[in-house]
């Protein structure tokens, strides 16, 4: 019997060289990634997300915009044309946890900042077929109805501090003010007008 017969026949062996191979595969491919300064260092000029955007980005979690939204434009011309420069692995590093997405039913959403008013998103945000008359997206008026809950934040910033996030002293014991009278409105624009934008001029 050749070897190539004798691995196809015998189950357990085949599945033991099935496991060495993706091994070393995954080995060989992922280890570096955590050695590469592009992969490891913020992209120049990303700052953490502010207390007030932080805030946002729970409410983006809460409310499962991550379900029809990426956060990560491919480095095809098709993705760049329509969405701008494509998404680098250091303008992730203060992402906790990433919220790429794999699902597409809107468009992306990584290089939104700054593309639309404050007052643009809000409308968008209430009912989203006032701004885009065949738009699909659900909208969700109760963001400005609702006070920011700002209890946890400065646990929130210290934990991410913990992790490596650089924020000052200042910036935690302010945290709470600077939520003060806002509502999980301005949080959530505050946070969709920061995506992306450290690389946006590329
Ligand atoms: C059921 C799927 C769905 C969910 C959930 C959803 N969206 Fe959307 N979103 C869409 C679709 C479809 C569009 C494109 C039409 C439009 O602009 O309304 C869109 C468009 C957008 C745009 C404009 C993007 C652009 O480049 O024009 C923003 C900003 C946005 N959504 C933010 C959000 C936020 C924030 C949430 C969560 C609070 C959310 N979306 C939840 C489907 C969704």
């Amino acid at each position: 019997m050749s070897i190539q017969e004798n691995v196809e026949k015998n189950i357990g062996l085949l599945i033991m060289l099935v496991i060495v191979v993706i091994s070393v595969g995954g080995l060989v491919q992922i280890l570096p990634l955590f050695f590469q300064t592009s992969t490891t260092l913020p992209v120049e000029g990303l700052k953490p997300y502010s207390a007030l955007q932080l805030a946002g980005r729970d409410i983006y979690i809460r409310e499962g915009c991550v379900s029809c939204h990426s956060q990560m434009v491919r480095p095809f011309r098709a993705e760049t044309e329509r969405y701008g420069h494509y998404s680098t692995a250091g303008e992730f590093i203060y992402d906790r946890p990433f919220l790429w997405g794999s699902k597409r039913t809107g468009p992306d959403l990584h290089r939104v900042g700054g593309r639309y008013s404050d007052d643009w998103h809000i409308a968008h945000l209430i009912n989203p077929r006032d701004v885009v008359p065949e738009s699909i997206m659900p909208g969700y008026p109760w963001l400005a109805d609702n006070d920011l809950d700002s209890s946890e934040i400065r646990q929130r910033m210290e934990g991410l501090r913990y992790l490596g996030h650089p924020y000052t002293d200042n910036e935690i014991n302010h945290a709470e003010e600077t939520l003060d009278g806002k509502t999980e409105m301005d949080a959530v624009v505050a946070y969709l007008q920061s995506l992306g934008t450290a690389l946006k001029d590329i």
